[in-house]
């Protein structure tokens, strides 16, 4: 088993909040543990750029309540080429980096299974990601914060949706997965809920909208994620538009809102249980896993299971959205 003495931390693709708190307890707990740590800036363009700063206990004071991410982030192009690797994987040795915690979604982690594969760099992953679409844990870090945001904006669009008596049309987040969608539609009591995972042809958008309409309801949300087969909320709305003519409809994309703010209480615990694990996974010799809590238990699972397994959502919870509307 690699000797660590010396740890690397990045944050790498669209940031969450509750990363702050994961830095933060994976710098503290290493310390704690007699290691050193180095913070690597814009993720991993940052070790291609040799973009390191020595981490002490206080570099990471006053950031558990902060969103975004102290070390910044990026998605780096370089680093998906054999070339940016070697010269990342050079820089980390020269700096004697033993071992890398990556905090981030799919993308850092397919990053980091490369990087261990091709130069032997004993990785961790922390997942962080607003879309909660990882494997291998419950929820993911910044999800509910996320959740809550959208929310809380949902909330207000209904009220001025129920005065004047409108259709709202609210795009939320997430690309290839509707977990941000399929809750926010539950807890905000949507109308209809459109996801990526379920394929809704437009005509029966067009008829449950009709049923809602007859059932003369005083305002109608629907929520749409941003990766819905429809185009999401703006282009929904063209494509329907035609046939609600009598309808007053608006659109409203909530976007980047939902991965900004100071992260709950829940995010902060998940990210500060996970960031002081994933230490301990490295001293305890893993190589290559991800972090996550299943069942309110830490478990490891291998890294690329993490991002090549598509986590499901569970349709008995889109149910939820048809008997309850
Ligand atoms: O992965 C997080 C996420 O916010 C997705 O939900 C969204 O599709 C994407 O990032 C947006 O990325 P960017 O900030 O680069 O536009």
């Amino acid at each position: 088993m690699k000797t660590i003495n010396k740890i690397g931390v990045l944050t790498s693709g669209g940031d969450s909040p509750g990363m702050n708190a994961a830095i933060r307890a994976v710098t503290r707990s290493a310390i704690y543990r007699g290691l050193e740590v180095t913070g690597i800036r814009y993720g991993y363009q940052g070790a291609i750029e040799a973009d390191f700063v020595e981490m002490h206990k206080l570099s990471v004071s006053n950031t558990i309540q902060k969103g975004g991410t102290i070390l910044k982030s990026a998605r780096s192009k370089d680093f998906m080429t054999k070339e940016g690797r070697a010269k990342a994987a050079k820089n980390l040795k020269a700096n004697k980096i033993d071992a890398l915690v990556v905090i981030g979604g799919d993308g850092t982690f397919q990053g980091a299974t490369i990087l261990h594969q091709e130069h032997g760099i004993p990785v961790v992953g922390i997942p962080g990601t607003i879309d909660n679409d990882l494997s291998g844990t419950d929820e993911t870090i910044g999800y509910d914060t996320a959740l809550n945001t959208a929310l809380e904006a949902i909330d207000k669009i209904r009220d001025t949706a129920d005065a004047h008596e409108r259709m709202f049309l609210v795009e939320v987040m997430g690309r290839d997965a509707g977990f941000i969608a399929l809750e926010t539609g539950i807890a905000c009591g949507a109308e209809l809920t459109l996801l990526p995972e379920t394929l809704v042809h437009l005509n029966e958008i067009k008829s449950s909208l009709n049923e809602i309409l007859a059932n003369k309801k005083r305002s109608t949300l629907v929520i749409v994620a941003e990766g819905d087969e429809s185009g999401g909320a703006i282009q929904l709305q063209q494509s329907i538009k035609d046939d609600f003519k009598d309808i007053d409809m608006r659109v409203c994309v909530l976007g980047h809102i939902q991965r900004g703010g100071n992260p709950t209480a829940r995010d902060r615990v998940l990210a500060s249980r996970i960031g002081v694990a994933a230490v301990n996974a490295l001293l305890d010799g893993h190589v290559s896993v991800m972090v996550g809590i299943v069942n309110n238990n830490i478990k490891l699972t291998p890294l690329k299971s993490g991002w090549s397994k598509k986590k499901s959502i569970q349709m008995e919870m889109l149910d939820l959205v048809k008997i309850l509307k």
